[in-house]
């Protein structure tokens, strides 16, 4: 597009920001741990907003403490230009994992007014609350709430594992904001992200084009049978529900490589009560988190999922109560925002790929409600949720690059 400034940002600045937000609950593996609404949440927080008001933007805050930064364009009538993604972490979390899609956003801002760039219509950078899901599930919480999937009062009601609920510590953090969450245009809203897994690094490709992600469920089990004395309930006398559950966590491993080869599930939590190694386990909680790019194949995955409780438990015994706290389903992102993705990666050079994510975004839920595309960059070996999380400068500056074009395109008329 002619009428767009050949600029680009600055890839030691995007670098140093990241490096110096990720002091921020920083661990001794060089990763980070910033569960959401934690004082060290806050401090991230805090130091984005700074660096945003410092880069003259206006910063409000809505009621799920999603934070917003606005550049105003030329044209304030027009809808906002929007970008953005998570700082709450995973407990062994990377550098990378959201950070990245927020600070990109502010090196876009960052850009423009280092060039006196004057878009047509604002342009903002967002943050969005929870999107992790670790302490509070479910995942994508706020930009949940933001599109009209989960009320406010559902989510400030979610409590994590001590009880606390997500308003509480809203409150306590100082970002229970005023706005109203939701309810807003965004003319569109691209998020760029690492890809969190293998394929852009064996592929030898710098940008994937997101075309959409894969759907997500997510349950809550609870097995019960009977605690008694180790050493004296013969083995024909046992109901173990820790016995149970280690039946289920190979079944629910078999359930996805029944439906390869683009399922996958993970039992990402398990507690086995009370917990005493003399006293066999009367009853365990473990979570269930299953994918799949298509509904017709996650649906079937749950059914298995419960075809397989019922003849493990039946088996010992033993009794269950599955619940299924979330689910999301398959997303596909909007043609001209990916369209866009596509022509700013080829028009900058940057070899790039379409690619579906297999990671839940805070794009899928906005994609409901705002014209969506998402820009991913490789990350060493494809390892995500991890402290030693990597991506190389290059590869990020190039990823904000795309990112900047995309947003010029549409924030210029
Ligand atoms: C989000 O991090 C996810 O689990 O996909
Ligand atoms: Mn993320
Ligand atoms: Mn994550």
């Amino acid at each position: 597009m002619s009428n767009l400034p050949n600029i680009a940002i600055n890839k030691e600045r995007l670098w140093e920001s990241l490096m110096e937000m990720a002091k921020i609950g920083g661990t001794a593996k060089g990763g980070n741990c910033r569960l959401a609404l934690t004082d060290l949440d806050k401090q991230g927080r805090d130091l984005f907003v700074r660096w945003c008001t410092e880069a003259g933007c206006t910063v409000t805050v809505d009621r799920m403490g999603n934070i917003f930064a606005r550049r105003p364009g030329r044209k304030p009538e027009l809808d906002p230009v929007v970008t953005g993604s998570h700082l709450d972490t995973q407990p062994t979390g990377g550098k990378f994992d959201g950070v990245y899609g927020v600070l990109a956003g502010l090196e876009v801002i960052r850009t423009l007014n280092d060039h006196g760039f004057e878009t047509d219509a604002p342009v903002e950078v967002s943050v969005w609350t929870n999107e992790e899901g670790s302490r509070f599930a479910p995942a994508m919480t706020a930009s949940g709430v933001f599109a009209g999937v989960f009320t406010e009062d559902y989510a400030h009601a979610i409590p994590d594992q001590d009880g606390k609920k997500l308003g509480d510590e809203l409150k306590r953090i100082g970002y229970l904001g005023d706005q109203p969450c939701g309810g807003r245009k965004f003319r569109a809203f691209f998020e760029a992200h690492i890809e969190q897994g293998p394929i852009l690094e064996a592929e030898k490709r710098t940008i994937g084009v997101v075309k959409g992600a894969q759907g997500q469920r997510w349950f809550e089990v609870t097995i019960t049978g009977q605690e008694s004395h180790a050493g004296t309930t013969p083995m024909n006398r046992r109901r173990d529900a820790l016995l149970g559950a280690a039946r289920m966590v190979d079944r629910i491993n078999a359930i996805a490589l029944a439906h390869a080869p683009n399922a996958v599930s993970t039992v990402g939590v398990l507690r086995a009560m009370p917990g005493s190694r003399n006293t066999i386990p009367g009853s365990v909680f473990f979570t269930v988190d299953m994918r799949h790019p298509e509904d017709k194949a996650l649906s079937s995955m749950a059914a298995s999922l419960e075809a397989a409780l019922a003849t493990v438990c039946g088996e010992i015994g033993l009794k269950y109560e599955c619940k299924e706290i979330w689910y999301s389903r398959p997303v596909a992102f909007d043609k001209d925002c990916v369209e866009a993705v596509k022509r700013a990666a080829g028009e900058s050079g940057f070899e790039n790929m379409e690619i579906i994510s297999g990671a839940g975004h805070d794009a899928c839920y906005i994609s409901r409600v705002a014209p969506t595309g998402m820009i991913f960059v490789p990350c060493a070996d494809g390892i995500s949720h991890n402290e030693i999380e990597s991506a190389t400068p290059d590869d990020l500056a190039a990823g904000c690059n795309v990112l900047l074009r995309a947003m010029l395109e549409r924030a210029v008329l």
